[in-house]
């Protein structure tokens, strides 16, 4: 190469784009454009997305069936070696090429020659990038999926064991209605229902195969695009090439519905954090999943709980992220979008910890069933049973709320508990009041009159639980 500037420390002595250029890689150029220290990640997906547009550049008779073999077999120890490598091999690897894409093209060059340069005919990495982010997305989503139907597991099997565990309901953090510990646990149940739909609904959509877009147009090969989707499972293909190269849309809807799982296991830890204090003490948490004091010695910390709560601002940040790197983009591919990576890397790691964590702390939580049930055992908690009590005697409840109102009133002043009065004083505020009141003034009575679908009722757990169970059936 005649004329050639050569920096002393180049990062990469040969580019795919040396042919064009007069000068080698600036070293610092080189370490601040290069992903491979991230997107490493990557490989087995650009591993399978080579060897099916090998397959699919072979049935186009771009390649020998010997060609095709060799490539194919390079490939697949490449990958064998990657599985293998060590934290030191990797830190070794880390400048010497820009990204995952040219990492493996060159060591398959490397080992199977010359014949390796024919793997990039008719693609180029933009829709090779495009292509590795759906494979990894739907691969690893799925996972993360299973997880979370793995700590829905946990919570119905805590709950089943305790329906008949009350505890103070809450609104504005302040006692509201006793509800059942199984009714608290399988809330959450519900929000990662939603969760897991959004995850997978977010799949429907990437279930296209992005290979064939080229750089931004198109490929000039005729390659069978159609075929390469049925080789990599896709149902489709996508259908505008200048799109294709520069959507992203996958990435930033996992990350939402990312933040929207770490938003219901943030509001979880936080309800979990509250209820390990002395103030409640509703629950212990196993010393293997606490932290204790580096001074005060009486300390444990659920650091845990804080963490994942902790965790969830990082995953918006991801979210915000990728939002802010798209949205001044013109068509089509532009090296933003590399800043896609890590984000995505980052959350897919923190929402598997964060779902790991909470199951086994859902799995060695110990209920203090005793504080929890003391605290339901308030008369107050009971105060819109009496109103409702008056109700089916007739009144109308706004005059009911009122009539409590002063009952509750006159209780807290007194400091005398109203479930302890005898008939005569609750006749004093209003005569409706009947011997039958004594009945609805208990929990279990308060419990047992919410009977719906959805409520706390004993009858409307058990069969909420039937329902839940068939549903989580694989
Ligand atoms: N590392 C790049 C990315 O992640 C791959 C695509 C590079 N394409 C290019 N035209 N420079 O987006």
């Amino acid at each position: 190469m005649p004329n050639k500037k050569q920096h002393n420390k180049s990062q990469w002595e040969s580019t795919a784009w040396e042919g064009r250029f007069t000068e080698a890689a600036d070293p610092d150029a080189a370490v601040f454009t290069t992903s491979f220290t991230f997107d490493r990640e990557l490989f087995p997906y650009d591993i399978q997305g080579s060897i099916a547009h090998t397959q699919g550049l072979a049935r186009a008779e771009l390649l020998t069936a010997s060609e095709e073999k060799t490539i194919i077999a390079g490939l697949k120890e490449i990958e064998e070696e990657m599985h293998k490598e060590s934290l030191s091999d990797i830190a070794s690897q880390s400048t010497l090429d820009e990204d995952i894409h040219m990492h493996i093209e060159r060591r398959l060059v490397e080992k199977v020659g010359e014949v390796g340069g024919k793997l990039h005919t008719g693609r180029s990495r933009n829709d090779q990038v495009a292509l590795d982010l759906r494979l990894y997305l739907r691969a690893e989503t799925a996972k993360a999926i299973d997880l979370i139907s793995a700590l829905q597991s946990s919570l119905v099997t805590r709950a089943e064991a305790e329906i008949t565990t009350f505890l103070p309901g809450y609104t504005h953090l302040q006692q509201a209605q006793p509800v059942s510990l199984a009714h608290h646990l399988l809330a959450y149940f519900e929000m990662l229902e939603r969760d897991k739909g959004r995850f997978s609904d977010s799949l429907k959509r990437l279930d296209q195969l992005p290979l064939g877009a080229g750089a931004l147009a198109g490929n000039s090969f005729g390659l069978d695009r159609k075929a390469n989707a049925k080789a990599l499972g896709f149902s489709g293909v996508t259908a505008n090439s200048l799109d294709t190269v520069c959507d992203r849309d996958a990435v930033i809807e996992f990350l939402s519905a990312a933040s929207m799982l770490m938003m219901h296991l943030s509001r979880w830890s936080e309800d979990w954090i509250l209820w390990a204090s002395t103030e409640f003490s509703y629950i212990s948490l196993p010393d293997s999943l606490s932290t204790g004091s580096s001074m005060m010695p009486q300390k444990k910390n659920p650091d845990l709980l804080e963490l994942i709560r902790g965790k969830t601002g990082r995953v918006y940040g991801s979210l915000m992220t990728l939002l802010t790197v798209m949205k001044g983009l013109p068509l089509s591919y532009n090296r933003d979008l590399q800043e896609d990576k890590e984000p995505l890397f980052d959350t897919m790691h923190t929402i598997r910890g964060a779902l790991r964590i909470m199951k086994r702390l859902t799995d060695e939580v110990i209920f203090q069933k005793y504080r929890m049930m003391t605290a339901a055992n308030d008369g107050l908690l009971l105060a819109t049973d009496l109103a409702d009590y008056l109700v089916t005697k007739g009144l109308p409840f706004r005059q009911a709320h009122k009539v409590v109102g002063k009952i509750v009133y006159r209780a807290i002043e007194e400091k005398s508990p109203f479930e302890t009065w005898p008939l005569k004083t609750f006749q004093t505020f209003c005569p409706l009041f009947k011997t039958d009141l004594f009945e609805r003034l208990s929990l279990q009575g308060a419990i047992d009159k919410k009977s719906g679908i959805g409520g706390t009722s004993t009858k409307s757990i058990r069969a909420e639980i039937r329902k839940i169970k068939k549903r989580l059936k694989p």
